[in-house]
This record gives structure tokens, sequence and C-alpha cells, in this order.
């Protein structure tokens, strides 16, 4: 990298992140004590959605490979191991919905066939990376919001849902987001040092930003999910969280996230009665 910095911050260390890079260990987890605590319905519906869209990374890869993500070395390795991460993650959350007595069963669409929407999402990222040399400026962005987003629902569900080994396997897996969101987070602010590219990244963020799992999950469970972890004040107090530090990045002072989408879909009061349907733009990406 040789943009210059404004101000100082701490590094991510790539080749520290390769080498610690591995699957959340499954063989560590007390499978046979999960059917002894009950884990609510309202939980066991979270995390089907947080598996689907876990096990969702591939298809986003798949997205990801059509860009200029892969020509950037250091983009490209993260990636690779990112995929593997997250594919344990899915593999985990499967593995507790079935001990918990709810398994996930068959997928109703095969994952590789995604609704036209989706494609044409994915062809239209593609020309927006060909035509925009800072595309990877966006990318880490979108990655930014999306693991803080999950790392901070994760968090929330620890604290609604109390389960010992759930517990447990959310501190595992929160480890993974967080060193995820870090990567993310450092190079959408490096690269956003450059106002020009910030204000492009700004502007694709504005437009087309809607919550992890959009378009993925339908609109009914996002709205669930919405309100089951971000609903009440603690819940409301984590979303606004995520946006303040979004909003630290260049550029991104205003930027309008979590909380303004929850205002629109869940009403401003806390409650999780709607105000308003619709307007979700169907982008997501983890
Ligand atoms: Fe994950
Ligand atoms: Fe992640």
């Amino acid at each position: 990298m040789s943009y210059e910095l404004t101000r100082p911050m701490p590094a991510f260390d790539l080749d520290s992140f390769v080498g610690r890079s591995r699957a959340v260990d499954l063989a560590a987890i007390d499978w046979a004590e999960i059917p002894r605590h009950p884990v609510p319905t309202e939980a066991l519906r979270a995390l089907r959605y947080m598996q689907d869209i876990e096990s969702h990374t591939i298809i986003y890869l798949r997205a990801l490979l059509a860009t200029r993500a892969i020509d950037d070395p250091d983009v490209a390795t993260f990636l690779a191991c990112w995929l593997y991460e997250e594919t344990f993650h899915g593999l985990a959350w499967a593995r507790f919905l079935e001990a918990a007595g709810a398994p996930i069963g068959t997928r109703a669409r095969p994952r590789g066939q995604e609704p036209w929407a989706k494609r044409i999402e994915a062809a239209a990222t593609a020309m927006v990376s060909k035509a925009w040399p800072d595309f990877c400026a966006v990318h880490m962005t979108w990655g930014a919001i999306n693991e803080l987003t999950t790392l901070t629902g994760y968090r929330r569900l620890a604290a609604v849902c109390d389960h010992p080994v759930l517990a447990d396997l959310l501190e595992r897996i929160i480890l993974d987001e967080s060193r995820h969101f870090f990567f993310y987070y450092r190079q959408a602010e490096i690269r956003m040092q450059r106002p020009r590219v910030a204000r492009v990244a700004r502007i694709l963020v504005d437009r087309f930003w809607a919550p992890v799992g959009s378009g993925v999950q339908p609109d009914g469970e996002l709205l669930f999910l919405a309100t089951y972890l971000f609903g009440g004040p603690e819940g409301r107090a984590s979303a606004r969280k995520v946006d303040d530090t979004i909003r630290r990045l260049p550029g991104f002072d205003t930027v309008q996230l979590l909380e303004s989408w929850m205002d629109r879909h869940l009403g401003n009061d806390g409650s999780g009665s709607p105000v308003q349907q619709g307007g979700s733009n169907g982008h997501g990406n983890h």
C-alpha cells in the first residue's frame, strides 16, 4: 500500500491472520449437552437464518471472483481463508440445530440457483468493478459493515438466549468474525484516504446497502431477526454502535445504516411494530 495516511492506525497483519486461520474447533464443543437445555423457538429461528447466511458465503465469493478483488493479492489471500472459516460457521450451526432437535433439512431452492435479482446484482457488481479501478474500496466497506453486523448480532443472541453450549460456540465464532471485520475495516480505511474514492464508495453504499442476508433469506425472516436481536433498547444501542463505528470511516460520517433501516422497517419505538414495509433493495453480502 502506498497511500498516504492522514492519521496513524494499527496495521492488519495478514501473515498472522493466514497463519491462525482455521476451522472453528467442532471437536471441542459439547454437542451431547445441547438437548439438556431448552433452546427457545425464536433462537432456533434466528440460528436457521444465520446458518443459511454463513453457508451462502461460497455464493458471495462466486460474485466476487468476477471482480478486481482477485487481482489484489492481499484481498485474494484473505478471501480464501474467509470462505474456509465462514463455511465452518455454517457447519457448526447446522450441527447445533440438529442436536437441538431442529435440523435444517433441505433448502427450498438449491443454493447455486439464485433468484434473478441476485444474478443481476452480481452482474452489476462485476460491471462496477470493471469500470472503477478502486472497486475494492466499496467491497471492503461492504464487508466491514456486514461482518460488524454479524458479530454484533451474535453478541445479541448470546445476550437474549441463555444456553451454555450456544454461548461457547458463539464466543468462538465471534472471534473469527472480529478478525474478519478488522481486515475489512482497515482495508476500507486505507483505501478511502483518497476523498474521491470515499465519495464513490459512499454513493454505492447509500444506494445499494441492505442488511446482511437481504434477498437470500425471505424478508419476513429478516424482519423477525432484526426485531428479535435489535428491537429492544439494548438491541437498538447495539445497532447504533455498528453505525457509529462505520461512520468513523473516511467520508462515511453521516451514513445511515442499521438504525435507519430499522426505523423504516420496524418502527422507531423499539417495539418492533413495523411502520412501513418494503424499500429493501435486496443486497446482501457477508
Ligand atoms: Fe461467519
Ligand atoms: Fe465473517
